[in-house]
């Protein structure tokens, strides 16, 4: 069977080779196709991916991996954290090969734990280097924007808060949503952490505990405002817009409402992918990172259900969403941000 992989994964080489030579004479960028799937095309065997990105993203990450290079890919489904513990625990004996999470914290995690091996430059180049840690231990696959939606029946255009910070003052009291629990909102705080400090963080979260309502999960906060129990949440840009590429009928309700102005409430929280030191395969796993961040993997993200941000290979993102360069998100090096400080400032603040 292995055999009978690796000869399919053969041809699939010559076909794509093919194909980007012919297309040559066209306006897109072949080169990019041709070298993300060459290296790819040569490995063969399994590989587990230990996956904290949204299921359905992965899953078509995976189908279209498979079918360019034969690899078989097993995927084990998790939270962030949930997925990085585990990785640690595991050690030397963990099974995952690739490690893929929504948000940075819980990649410098395991960065810190010393058991990513470092991502083939081939991967590094393709990605600009504000998608990734300064330290190339693993690499940004996609992006989020932190984002208010709210309801435009309750709040004025004017009463709108200028930054993510004013949400802690008085007059914001019982306003708003979040899902504190969620490793989407804890790496807005991290980000905070690591933009404003330990006080200033320490002083919004309390003020986020007497203002704030808790909901359990994005979609959850989104839905509340769009039924008049809140006027606005503080979540991730590609929840609206996922439900509004549906039916429409848990955000009809709602408006996001970007931050810009390098507010800590503009960041672009960055999705990361790793290959693991103790890889059984490491060929394929750096192949299945190289492909995802490859042009192929980021049209993915332009052309599918997620709405998430493409941030690599030059592909654009989706033209539903707000464009990267007019969200004017803050300056953070995801290897910085610190899930258990964030998680130790939050328990104290009585937020978990
Ligand atoms: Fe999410």
């Amino acid at each position: 069977m292995k055999i009978r992989n690796s000869a399919l994964a053969g041809i699939a080489i010559a076909a794509t080779a093919a194909l980007g030579l012919t297309a040559c004479g066209g306006s897109t960028t072949p080169a990019a196709t041709g070298s993300a799937s060459g290296s790819a095309g040569a490995v063969s065997g399994e590989i587990t991916v230990y996956n904290a990105q949204h299921e359905s993203l992965t899953q078509e990450w995976v189908d279209a991996f498979t079918a360019e290079t034969g690899v078989k890919v097993t995927m084990r489904q998790g939270d962030d954290t949930e997925m990085s513990n585990q990785i640690i625990q595991e050690g030397q004996a963990s099974p995952a090969d690739v490690f893929l999470t929504e948000n940075s914290p819980a990649m410098a995690q395991v960065e810190n734990a010393g058991l990513f091996a470092d991502v083939d430059q081939a991967t590094v180049d393709q990605v600009p280097s504000q998608f990734r840690p300064s330290t190339n231990k693993w690499t940004g696959i996609a992006a989020r924007s932190t984002v208010l939606v709210y309801d435009k029946s309750k709040i004025s255009e004017d009463k709108l808060p200028k930054s993510m910070l004013d949400l802690a003052k008085p007059e914001w009291k019982g306003k708003w949503a979040a899902s504190p629990s969620g490793a989407d909102f804890q790496a807005i705080v991290a980000a905070l952490l690591e933009l404003k400090g330990e006080t200033a963080t320490q002083e919004w979260l309390k003020g986020m505990k007497d203002n704030y309502k808790s909901y359990k999960g994005n979609s959850t906060a989104m839905k509340a405002v769009n039924a008049g129990e809140v006027d606005a949440a503080l979540i991730y840009h590609y929840y609206y817009y996922g439900d509004q590429a549906k039916t429409g009928e848990n955000s009809k309700n709602v408006t996001p409402y970007y931050f810009k102005n390098q507010d800590p409430g503009a960041f672009l929280s960055v999705s990361g992918g790793g290959v693991l030191k103790t890889s059984k395969n490491a060929a394929a796993a750096q192949a299945f990172l190289k492909f995802i961040t490859g042009k192929k993997g980021q049209e993915v993200l332009k052309n599918g259900t997620s709405f998430e941000y493409a941030i690599a290979s030059d592909v654009a993102s989706n033209e539903k969403l707000v464009p990267i360069k007019e969200l004017q998100a803050p300056t953070v090096d995801p290897a910085k941000l610190n899930s258990q400080k964030v998680t130790e400032l939050m328990n104290a603040a009585g937020l978990l």
